[in-house]
């Protein structure tokens, strides 16, 4: 079985494409390279032995999309290609409405015309907004803090009233905790380019020596030890959801929401200091004010990805540190 993957060189989408191929699944990239780089088709086939087709444009040049889907028999698509840095939204909302909202349009719109209906799609826990307890069950109530959160909601949206109005459809609106960590062969993982937002990539380029310190943003928060608390989850284990969510999705019609978290919270500290551990050595922190928008915790509720996936993340918070730390090291040449 063929499957599409939007932005399937990028973070997340390079770790599925390992999974799915490991899974028996035929893979077909379509990437516009702009937040990835086409040698990672490489780092894909030195892992998994197999090389896959990497269609390079835009989700919303239906040009491209014709040409996808008339050289493939795509079977089902998984959809990550999108923005995705929080503040660049505040500053950039019609760009980011424009990439995500035009984008997953434009998809669907292709799907109708080639027969295709089952869809994977990357939502995020940032569609809890700021005012639900946690742990976050997928029943809650949906809002967003910022335009990026707000394309998540209104994508979410945009794919259930699609599968409400045919009932061949079947989507997973998987909703993404925090992803962090690397593939173990520290050949593919998470390199942003400039200064990394996410506090995973910004503890590794401190570990490398590439930044004097982290700033950790707010030692005030309703959390243990006043940093803020999330649920991170190895981007392996993230990939593994989305071959799970695609079997599910064989025998299931509608739209479903799933968490794909780990279900247990760390904080800012905690984290840094089972990097400190991967590492082994201390690693320079300062404390500074929190950061706007920030909310003091964020965890899954993880029975409906249980329940409905079989799905249970396998790696805990060291492992995640272990694979992270042997990615940097890898790409900055340290040892
Ligand atoms: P990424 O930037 O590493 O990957 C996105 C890929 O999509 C990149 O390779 C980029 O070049 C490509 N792309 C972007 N716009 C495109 C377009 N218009 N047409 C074709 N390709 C395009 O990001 P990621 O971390 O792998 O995130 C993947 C998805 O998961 C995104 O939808 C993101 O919003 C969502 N998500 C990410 C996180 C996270 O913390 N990384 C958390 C929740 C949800
Ligand atoms: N943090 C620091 N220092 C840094 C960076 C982050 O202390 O240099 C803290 C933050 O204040 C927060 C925690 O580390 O308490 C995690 O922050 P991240 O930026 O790594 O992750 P967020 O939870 O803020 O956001 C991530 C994604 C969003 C997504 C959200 C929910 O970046 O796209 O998870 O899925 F919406």
């Amino acid at each position: 079985m063929k499957v599409l993957v939007t932005g399937g060189i990028g973070y997340i989408g390079s770790h599925t494409c390992v999974e799915l191929i490991e899974a028996g699944y035929d893979v077909v990239v379509l990437d516009n390279l702009s937040n990835s780089h086409p040698a990672i088709i490489d780092a894909i086939e030195k892992i998994t032995s197999k090389r896959i087709p990497l269609y390079v444009g835009d989700v919303r040049d239906s040009d491209v999309l014709d040409k996808v889907f008339t050289e493939n028999e795509i079977d089902s698509v998984i959809h990550f290609a999108a923005l995705k840095c929080v503040p660049e939204s505040v500053r950039m909302p019609v760009e980011y409405y424009d990439c995500n909202v035009g984008g997953t349009i434009s998809i669907i719109k292709a799907m109708k015309k080639y027969g295709v209906t089952k869809f994977v799609f990357s939502s995020s826990a940032t569609v809890y907004g700021a005012d639900n307890p946690v742990p976050f069950k997928e029943d809650f109530p949906l809002s967003a803090t910022s335009p990026y959160g707000m394309t998540k909601v209104a994508m979410e949206r945009i794919l259930t009233d699609t599968a409400n109005a045919d009932e061949n459809w079947s989507v997973a609106l998987l909703r993404y905790f925090n992803p962090i960590g690397a593939h173990k062969s520290g050949l593919i993982g998470d390199n942003p380019q400039g200064i990394p937002n996410n506090l995973f990539p910004y503890i590794a380029r401190v570990a490398a020596g590439i930044y004097p310190e982290l700033s950790v943003f707010g030692n005030d928060y309703n959390t243990p030890d006043g940093t803020g608390v999330r649920d991170y989850i190895h981007v392996v284990d993230l990939a593994r959801g989305h071959v799970a969510a695609l079997d599910y999705l064989e025998t299931h019609k509608g739209a479903e929401a799933i968490n794909l978290g780990a279900g247990h919270g760390y904080s800012v500290l905690e984290v840094l200091h089972a990097f400190e551990k991967a590492v082994g050595h201390k690693l320079p922190f300062k404390f500074m004010p929190r950061r706007a928008g920030d909310i003091d915790e964020m965890c899954a509720h993880t029975e409906k990805a249980e329940k409905l996936l079989s799905y249970k993340t396998k790696y805990g918070i060291d492992e995640m540190c272990e694979d992270g730390w042997r990615y940097t090291k890898k790409f900055y040449g340290i040892e």
